[in-house]
């Protein structure tokens, strides 16, 4: 299926095409990687909808991108209980281990970095998502061997093949 006859697949289990916003970006996310102008415009379109309600829903929530974003897109959650945990020195580290801000990407293209709200994952804060895999009861250690997988993951593959699991015991 294309992404067209994705969105209307989807947009048909609502009553309302409205409703189907949120999921539509999804699938416009998955296939373009970020949601630029024009593909904002094109879900609207397709759903038939306002686009200022596209819009709105597209740069409202933090899992949608309108900006292009690196291979890997690290968001870590600052919200208290992660931050009760100390993810202002993960966030720290971070920034140092890949030598960009808070909100940037690295010049090769491989990591985006962003905090984020809570990801209702507290039990295991502190919390990071990548892609969509969550990575908990992070610290310095764990932070590192993560990027070390990430970046192994990127010199063997490219976009949705990636596997970047925790290895058992981690
Ligand atoms: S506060 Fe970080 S996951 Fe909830």
């Amino acid at each position: 299926m294309n992404m067209r006859e994705m969105i209307e697949a989807a947009a048909a289990r609502y009553p309302d095409r409205r409703s189907a916003i949120m999921p539509a970006l999804l699938i416009a996310q998955k296939e373009h990687g970020h949601l630029p102008g024009p593909v904002l415009e094109e879900v609207a379109d397709i759903l038939g909808v306002e686009r200022v309600w596209v819009y709105e829903l597209a740069t409202f929530y933090t899992l949608f991108h309108t900006e292009p974003v690196g291979l890997f897109h690290l968001q870590l959650c600052d919200n208290l209980s992660c931050m009760l945990r100390r993810s202002d020195d993960l966030l720290r580290h971070l920034e140092t281990v890949l030598g960009i801000e808070k909100g940037g990407t690295t010049p090769d293209g491989l990591f985006t970095l962003s905090t984020v709200e809570c990801l209702g994952a507290c039990e295991m804060a502190p919390v990071m998502q990548v892609g969509d895999d969550y990575h908990g009861d992070l610290d310095i250690a764990r932070i590192d061997a993560l990027v070390d997988r990430l970046r192994a993951a990127a010199g063997q593959a490219t976009g949705a093949e990636l596997a970047v699991a925790e290895p058992p015991g981690e």
